[in-house]
């Protein structure tokens, strides 16, 4: 049986960390793609090297160009530049724009039938220019926001409750910033017990506190963004798909009407399987939750308005 093949480009920490969960399970056969010379050969020989250990039977190719992704199942955009000093969001979000656009016309007429799995930030303006530049149907444009921040969520819950990771369960929908995104306490649970069960008001706002700065923390330990969980949401997600496992993931996505918007790109849960979004779920808000949403919409809003298409 022919493995499926995921191309992942932008070979730097959060691409080889989502080779390394990838090729550990033999989900695809991987190619790599990075505009830095021979860099991407490196890090593809180095996990092949590995693979006898691991004893997974996986083809995995590193690459400076196109040619190796054609017909790929799914393509993981990655390429870009994380935010330096002095840089505004506004220069990131041009910079990046440049980077994925190119990307994007690149794989998109390659592989055409693909799933292309954003990743690069500021994350859902990113994914609306996929979206925008590829011309693929929404179902196969998404964005990695709330696989990564979600996890998040459940490892606080598991720390704070003290029980295990694989009875925890919660969301993060919203916008892919610390300030905007909307961690879902109300639906959380360990073992199917609500985490209000569990926890005091003050604890679960303390959880909720640190998973909305998720990332900065680990900015601030580690000198450089996030990469092994980054690495893993990605996984999940590709795993997802490929696999057909209609796994249900908070995702960014283009609305068609659903929380009531349209034309923007947020996360919110989905169905993900081969088909890519297979389904949108319609959670039923409550007041406080709606209008954190909405501002979360209004944040996003604002970074497509900077963004030139
Ligand atoms: P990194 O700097 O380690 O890797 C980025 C790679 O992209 C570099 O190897 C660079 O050479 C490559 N690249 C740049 N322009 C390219 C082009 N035109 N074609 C091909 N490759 C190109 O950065 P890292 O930590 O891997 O992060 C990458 C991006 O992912 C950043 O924008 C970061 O903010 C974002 N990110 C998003 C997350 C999410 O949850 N959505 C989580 C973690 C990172
Ligand atoms: C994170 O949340 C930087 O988006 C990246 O770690």
């Amino acid at each position: 049986m022919r493995r499926p093949k995921v191309s992942i480009v932008g070979a730097g920490m959060v691409g080889h960390t989502t080779a390394q969960w990838l090729a550990a399970e033999e989900v695809a056969d991987l190619v790599l793609v990075d505009i830095v010379e021979k860099m991407p050969m490196g890090k593809a020989l180095d996990l092949t090297q590995a693979a006898p250990i691991r004893g997974v039977d996986v083809r995995i190719t590193g690459s400076n160009g196109y040619e190796e992704t054609a017909d790929s199942e799914v393509v993981v955009i990655i390429a870009g530049v994380a935010r330096k000093p002095g840089m505004t969001r506004e220069q990131l979000l041009d910079t990046n724009a440049g980077i994925v656009r190119g990307v994007v016309e690149q794989v998109s007429r390659r592989s055409p039938q693909a799933t292309l799995l954003v990743v690069t930030n500021p994350l859902d303006a990113m994914t609306y220019l996929t979206y925008k530049v590829a011309g693929f149907p929404r179902q196969r444009v998404i964005g990695e926001s709330g696989a990564l921040d979600s996890t998040r969520f459940r490892a606080f819950i598991a720390m704070d409750v003290g029980v295990s990771v694989q009875d925890v369960h919660g969301m993060v929908i919203g916008a892919h910033t610390d300030k905007d995104m909307v961690p879902l306490p109300r639906f959380a649970h360990a073992g199917g017990i609500p985490l209000a069960h569990l926890l005091s008001p003050e604890r679960i706002e303390g959880i909720v506190a640190r998973t909305r700065r998720g990332g900065a923390e680990i900015t601030e330990l580690v000198g450089s963004s996030a990469f092994f969980a980054p690495g893993a949401a990605i996984a999940q997600m590709v795993e997802a798909i490929v696999r057909d496992k209609k796994r249900l993931i908070p995702c960014s996505i283009y609305l068609e009407g659903e929380y009531g918007q349209r034309d923007v790109c947020i996360g919110v849960p989905v169905v993900l399987g081969r088909g890519g979004v297979e389904r949108v779920i319609e959670l039923p808000l409550d007041e406080r939750e709606r209008t954190a949403f909405g501002a979360s919409v209004a944040a996003v809003r604002e970074q497509l308005g900077a963004l030139k298409l």
